[in-house]
């Protein structure tokens, strides 16, 4: 979480300085003289350069042949000296402004004839889109260029080192976001730019680059060095080491640094460094005392290493103003002089094992403090009721600190706050109405996982600014509080709320993306308005007591109303929500026809659960469009007629990785506000575990017939359960093909014939019913087979071979007694029961799928630790992945 608030401050700052320079570009360029001052050779040159950009959003638009566009000098991007007229800069950098609807790049090839602009001293591409091509070469004879950015704009491959040429660089950024896509293997050609004063690489592959510390020593005008995420290696250090002067910005984060290696060289350079960032390394024991010595630090950011014993007070010089130590094992005391810092204006210090207590005295000068990060420390605060604190927070992380029993009082005096994050931190009693009166800068509030009790306030009017509000995992009870409606994402699960939740529709337009109320007590009708909630993404009602009619919905990703008491029919309004990839109606009393239309509409849908409800008809053709589809839970309802044979076009179910992640993803979070990235947080490991998950439960139904072969094409299939239905026939003879399957339900059908060989070969089975059905013949004899137990055969009258007793006629000599001591790998039932458990039962669980596995229709009888378990899997998908990830871990293990 650290690391994205302070990317996107980066960003921010980023997009700052771009815009300024952009309105630098166009108060220039407009503010000239009337009469032509553009030379016309350079102005053909920039036309032909164009010709071989990609232009899609029109940014050069203004670069034309017309008459009215004559003058190059007033082109957007460029600007012309104001005495020899020559153009000398071209800021053509994208402008990054999601705000007016997100970026627009250039594409396309840079062409040679950029030369042509002989004085060009500035050259901006930056977040450009190249296509991962390779930097030109003859960039390296744009003599005059003084600065030349090109961060994110995808280049490819080996810097040419003919950028070493440009004798006059004063900065110059390589950087990207995507690690390692530009490599130097040798920075010889960097150490003949000796004007340079800022140099940016980040995530530009130096693996080989052995050579590295040694060219930055020849760089003697050089300011601000940012290397970070370059894979650096650990060269030799020279024994005497003399960096510029003027160095005052030493950037390093996330390469592999220890502090046995860094430590030295960073004490080496001269004493007026200004910034120091040595996050994401590998820095290990105590921080170096000596860090004191450099006593014109302002930032210093030790963050995500695995720095030890306590912060000593001599290692952090008086001039500091932000200071990052969060991610370490730091497990000494907080010192107090932190407390004497006057100047610091961001600390964080979270998710450390600290083991003191905080105090007033800790803050006791820091005036000027606004970011304050003290999460995931465990650790519990003495300060006394009248705490008046000398700062006004705007950004105050407080999660997961022994922060209660009571509200903090001193937060009446923090009124500037913006962000405030109080999760988990034991708190009790009723949340305070000052707090609402006052916070009215609040943009983003969570107290999840406390026991906040009672009514909240009406909120209605309170706060215009809104973004993020998680109230999730309290007791607050009483009716649902009314919320401004300019937010984003809104969680108000697991608490106590009751009642209609009809005044929703009280505000005119609504703006969430993200609504939780799942695991309340809401009941009644939904209002009519959901259908105007435009920009809902995720909605969540699960698991409440909301009866009658589903109304219109307008949901573009995530649709989960499950266990509630909805009747009707699935709404016709759904059938435009075509980006939907997740839709959970299971344990309703929905009905009607299964809609033709699901296949042809829904098609980026990912998983579909209609589980216990009273569908009827038969299964639409349709549904074999869903290439996306990975869950299909039709469990439980009266749908009848044949399974469709189209199955086989289920793709994402034949697929390893069906190349599901982006769109997914996409879908999931890229709309959302980074809150919800940092909240919701684990993406990939979500990502990940959804890959597991290929399942297919058509149990308890009425369907007939066969079941189709090309079934058996669904080679990633997890689960299968087409148990209590009326199918007949004999079994897939090419079943073997299913060597994913984890469970396999065939129970209490009709089918006849051999059990198929193929059976033998499913050796990831955990789960496999075959009983009651009319199968005869031999069981397939393999010592995977033979640790079921026989219930899973039994209800056939015809079966023989083991694991029956029953002998098959013919074999009587070959028989092995059945109780021979595991000889064949038969596992000890208790074994066998913690296995199942372990593996694939949580899975199966969390999608609903414990009924048809456990043969029980309609009722679900689990002891309590399980039930509890699968309630609590059930109410949150996010949190079920937890479970799924340890699992999953557990099963590779
Ligand atoms: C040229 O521009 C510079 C800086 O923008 C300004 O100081 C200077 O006076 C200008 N010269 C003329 C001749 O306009
Ligand atoms: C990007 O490069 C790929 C492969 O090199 C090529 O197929 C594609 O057409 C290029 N796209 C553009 C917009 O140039
Ligand atoms: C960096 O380059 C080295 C050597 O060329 C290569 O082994 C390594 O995988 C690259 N690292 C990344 C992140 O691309
Ligand atoms: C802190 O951790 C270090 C290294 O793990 C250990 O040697 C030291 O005893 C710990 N100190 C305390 C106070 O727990
Ligand atoms: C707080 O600052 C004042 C003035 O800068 C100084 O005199 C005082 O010693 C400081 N107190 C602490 C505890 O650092
Ligand atoms: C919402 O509207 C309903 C009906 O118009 C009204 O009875 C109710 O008091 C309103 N609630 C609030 C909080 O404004
Ligand atoms: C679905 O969208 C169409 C066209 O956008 C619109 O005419 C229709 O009313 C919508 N249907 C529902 C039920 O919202
Ligand atoms: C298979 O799926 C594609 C779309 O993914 C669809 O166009 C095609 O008609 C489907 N084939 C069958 C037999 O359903
Ligand atoms: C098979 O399962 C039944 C019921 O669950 C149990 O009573 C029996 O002991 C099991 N038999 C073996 C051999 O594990």
């Amino acid at each position: 979480m650290m690391v994205d608030q302070k990317f996107f401050q980066h960003l921010q700052l980023l997009v700052i300085v771009l815009l300024l320079s952009w309105r630098a570009t166009f108060e220039h360029s407009t503010g000239m003289k009337d009469g032509i001052r553009c030379i016309e050779k350079e102005r053909e040159a920039l036309l032909k350069f164009k010709d071989e950009l990609i232009d899609e959003y029109g940014r050069l638009s203004s670069w034309g042949n017309e008459k009215y566009k004559k003058d190059c000098c007033k082109w957007s991007g460029v600007s012309c000296d104001n005495q020899t007229n020559h153009i000398v800069a071209l800021h053509l950098q994208n402008t990054l402004d999601s705000e007016l609807g997100g970026t627009a790049p250039l594409r396309g090839k840079i062409s040679i004839w950029l030369l042509e602009i002989h004085h060009l001293k500035l050259l901006d591409l930056s977040y450009n889109d190249f296509n991962y091509s390779r930097i030109p070469q003859f960039i390296g004879s744009l003599g005059r260029l003084r600065y030349l950015n090109l961060f994110g704009s995808n280049f490819m491959g080996e810097i040419p080192h003919h950028l070493g040429n440009l004798s006059e660089l004063n900065f110059l950024n390589l950087g990207s976001f995507n690690d390692g896509s530009l490599t130097s293997t040798n920075l010889d050609w960097l150490s003949r730019l000796h004007s340079l004063s800022d140099l940016i690489m980040e995530s530009v592959n130096l693996t080989m680059a052995t050579d590295w510390l040694q060219t930055i020593t020849k760089l003697n005008q050089l300011e601000s060095l940012f290397l970070s995420s370059c894979n650096l290696p650990m060269v030799r250090l020279p024994s005497h080491f003399n960096t510029s002067n003027s160095l005052s910005e030493f950037g390093l984060w996330g390469n592999e640094f220890s502090s046995s290696w860094i430590f030295p060289l960073v004490f080496n350079l001269n004493s007026s460094l200004n910034l120091l960032d040595l996050g994401f390394n590998k820095l290990n024991g105590e921080i170096p005392i000596s860090l004191g010595n450099m006593s014109s630090l302002t930032f210093l950011y030790l963050f995500d290493n695995q720095l030890t014993g306590k912060v000593p007070c001599p290692a952090l010089s008086s001039s500091l103003t932000n200071i990052d130590l969060s991610g370490n094992m730091f497990n000494g005391t907080i010192t107090q002089c932190i407390g004497s810092l006057s100047k610091l204006e961001s600390l964080y210090l979270g998710s450390n094992n600290f083991e003191d207590v905080i105090s007033e005295s800790h803050f006791f000068n820091l005036t000027q403090l606004e970011y304050l990060d003290l999460s995931n420390l465990g650790i519990s605060f003495n300060i006394s009721l009248g705490w008046n604190p000398p700062f006004q927070l705007t950004f105050l992380d407080l999660s997961g600190c022994k922060v209660g029993p009571h509200f903090p009082a001193w937060l009446r005096t923090q009124t500037r706050l913006e962000s405030l994050d109080i999760s988990n931190a034991e708190i009790s009693g009723t949340f305070p109405d000052w707090f609402w009166k006052q916070s009215q800068k609040l943009s983003r509030l969570n107290v999840s996982h406390n026991n906040f009790q009672g009514v909240l306030a009406d909120l209605s009017s309170k706060f215009s600014t809104f973004r993020y509000i998680d109230l999730s995992f309290n007791h607050f009870n009483g009716s649902l509080p009314i919320l401004s409606h300019n937010g984003s994402v809104l969680d108000l699960s697991n608490n106590e709320f009751s009642g209609s939740i009809t005044n929703l529709c009280n505000e005119t337009s609504y703006h969430w993306d993200f609504l939780d109320l799942s695991n309340n007590l809401l009941s009644g009708q939904l209002p009519d308005c959901f259908a105007n909630l435009s920009n809902l993404k995720y909605l969540n009602l699960a698991h409440n007591n909301f009866s009658g009619k589903i109304p219109s919905l307008n949901i573009s990703s995530s649709l989960h109303l499950q266990n509630n008491s909805f009747t009707g029919e699935i709404p016709t309004s759904l059938r435009n929500c075509t980006s939907l990839t997740f839709i959970d109606l299971s344990q309703n009393k929905l009905t009607g026809k299964l809609p033709m239309w699901v296949g042809d509409t829904w098609t980026m849908l990912v998983y579909l659960s209609l589980r216990s409800n009273e569908f009827f008809g038969s299964i639409p053709s349709s549904l074999c469009h869903l290439a996306h589809l990975q869950v299909l839970d039709f469990s439980l309802n009266k749908i009848s007629d044949c399974i469709p044979k189209c199955l086989y076009n289920l793709t994402a179910m034949i697929q390893v990785d069906p190349g599901l992640d982006e769109a997914f993803r996409l879908r999931y979070y890229g709309g959302f506000e980074t809150a919800f990235v940092t909240w919701k947080g684990k993406e990939a490991e979500y990502i990940n575990t959804l890959k597991l998950l290929k399942l297919i439960d058509l149990s308890c139904n009425n369907l007939v017939g066969n079941i189709p072969t090309e079934i058996t094409s669904l080679i990633m299939l997890v689960g299968l359960n087409l148990s209590r239905n009326n199918l007949s026939g004999s079994l897939p003879t090419n079943i073997g093909r299913l060597r994913s399957l984890d469970f396999l339900d065939f129970s209490r059908n009709h089918f006849f014939g051999d059990i198929p060989t193929g059976v033998s070969q499913l050796d990831q089975l955990g789960v496999l019913d075959l009983s009651y059905n009319n199968l005869s013949g031999k069981i397939p004899q393999s010592i995977h087979l033979q640790t079921f137990n026989d219930t899973v055969f039994e209800g056939n009258p015809g079966l023989c071979g083991l694991p029956l007793t029953k002998v098959c006629p013919g074999d009587e000599s070959a028989q092995v007694p059945k109780n021979s001591d595991n000889v064949h790998g038969m596992k000890d039932p208790k074994e066998q029961e913690d296995q199942l458990i372990d593996v694939g039962f949580y899975i199966s669980m969390a999608v609903g799928f414990v009924f048809g596995f456990w043969g029980v229709c309609g009722t679900l009888v689990l002891n309590n630790p399980w039930r509890i378990a699968f309630f609590k899997l059930l109410n949150n998908i996010m949190d079920w992945l937890y479970v799924k990830i340890a699992i999953s871990k557990a099963r590779h293990a």
